[in-house]
């Protein structure tokens, strides 16, 4: 039976406990909700790691404090008492026997799946079989599948386990505030819709850059790469808030509908749209393979087949050990179609930004005329809003969402499908993959790419 939304869940369930999204995510989310929301429903770890419940509670205390929380708050001590911890293998029935009498009294749980995807069909049937999945909700992390035929086969695999609205697909930029707020600034005012199209769009730029290395991540994203850990998803999330159409009528899937479509109208990329690079001293990373060909650094060419952006170049950028961290958006605007100035060449030609990472900056970039006698001008932006980092957590916020049963900040089934259709001709060895000194902007042969349409615009720490 599906869980209807108005249902709280009275348990909540993590698979994957001691690994590491669970260290850095889930548990600073999880005092969250109990400091912030009052989370007070038994909580369940379950890994395979020969752990007992100290040891994770040991866990949870070197994670929460990482991550600034206090350990010595009612808050944490209360996260501590609601902790239980099943230990053991995923295929042994065992364990979730063990794990529906931790569940106690528990009627809706929300289990969460924060494990490899090969796992999940284990996992899921075992809930099944145990009874541990009757009435409740599934969240599941991405990756979903590898491309697009393994995602179709885990949703084949997962919804016979749960009805479809009982899964909460995770995509954590969709919990982040400046995500939202690109929605928000678009349809909350009428003045950029008429302008938010190809006849006054020149192009739009997408960089998710971080200066840190893939640290003690290199098993998992020597599997990935950075087409598939986030350009297919989060990055993609970001295209869908900057180009989809308006939301219309009052359907509580109304935008996630238009997303769909827009990310539909996508052209798959071709090996001859992308730019792979792998920085210098990847392949020393502990758990990378020897002469491995990931890309930790891609670069793409998009375009978007619509009325609304025909012929608009799209560039995605996206790296490890590049010069900053910092996520940005920017949609650039065609320049005016006559010289009245003649500086024409030599200026910007308008813009709005939207800063993703780490602050929030909501910025338009007009020219304007410097004082004095002669008629030139200089780039100014007005900053529409500079706010610190969302004082919410992204995984909070969606895993409270999640045990309420709301779904909008979730992706569905066929967005992923239309993700993995984008990628899929371009994921592993089609195009060649370029070394990259770190603390650049990735190979050389990413400035090609953007062309005439470019130069890449480098986002700089505020
Ligand atoms: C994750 C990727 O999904 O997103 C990581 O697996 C990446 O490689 C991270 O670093 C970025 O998230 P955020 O919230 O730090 O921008």
């Amino acid at each position: 039976m599906a869980s209807s939304p108005e249902q709280v869940s009275d348990a909540l369930v993590f698979f994957g406990a001691t690994g590491d999204l669970a260290y850095k995510q889930i548990f600073p989310a999880l005092y969250g909700l109990v400091r912030d929301e009052g989370l007070s429903t038994p909580i369940i770890g379950v890994a395979k790691q020969g752990w007992d419940l100290d040891q994770l509670k040991g866990r949870a205390a070197d994670s929460v404090k990482a991550h600034g929380g206090d350990i010595d708050s009612d808050a944490f001590k209360k996260l501590l008492s609601l902790l239980h911890y099943v230990d053991g293998d995923y295929a042994d029935p065992k364990v979730f026997t063990q794990l529906r009498k931790e569940m106690g009294d528990a009627k809706n749980p929300l289990h969460y799946l924060a494990i490899p995807p090969v796992l999940f069909s284990e996992v899921a049937s075992q809930l099944a079989k145990s009874g541990c999945s009757k009435n409740a909700r599934l969240v599941v992390e991405k990756p979903f599948g590898r491309d697009r035929q393994s995602a179709e086969d885990l949703s084949r695999i997962l919804d016979e386990y749960f009805p479809e609205n009982s899964i909460f697909r995770i995509d954590h930029y969709l919990g982040k505030e400046p995500v939202q707020n690109i929605l928000y600034t678009r349809f909350a005012n009428s003045i950029f819709e008429p302008i938010w199209n190809r006849n006054f769009v020149r192009s739009i730029q997408v960089t998710m850059a971080e200066n840190f290395g893939v640290q003690d991540r290199g098993a998992f994203y020597d599997e990935a790469g950075a087409i598939r850990d986030v350009l297919q998803n989060h990055m993609l999330q970001i295209l869908a808030s900057l180009t989809m159409d308006p939301p219309t009528g009052q359907d509580h899937e109304a935008i996630r509908d238009r997303k769909a479509s827009l990310l539909k109208a996508v052209r798959a990329l071709t090996p001859n749209d992308i730019v792979r690079g792998q920085y210098e001293g990847y392949q020393d990373v502990p758990g990378v393979k020897p002469g491995s060909t990931i890309e930790t650094f891609a670069a793409a060419r998009l375009q978007i087949d619509s009325w609304r952006w025909a012929g608009v170049p799209i560039f995605f950028r996206t790296g490890k050990l590049l010069p900053v961290s910092v996520a940005e958006a920017v949609v650039q605007f065609k320049k005016p179609p006559r010289e009245t100035f003649c500086e024409i060449d030599s200026v910007g030609s308008g813009h709005m930004r939207f800063r993703i990472q780490p602050d929030v900056t909501i910025a338009l970039g007009t020219r304007v005329k410097i004082p004095g006698d002669r008629m030139i001008g200089d780039d100014v932006e007005l900053i529409l809003t500079r706010q610190p980092g969302a004082d919410k957590p992204p995984y909070q916020r969606l895993l409270g969402d999640a045990m309420h049963g709301i779904s909008d900040l979730f992706t569905r089934e066929d967005i992923v499908d239309a993700e993995w259709r984008i990628v899929n001709d371009v994921l592993g060895n089609v195009a060649p993959v370029y070394r990259y000194k770190p603390g650049t902007w990735g190979p050389d042969e990413a400035q090609l790419l953007v062309g005439r349409d470019g130069p890449w615009l480098n986002p700089k720490r505020a």
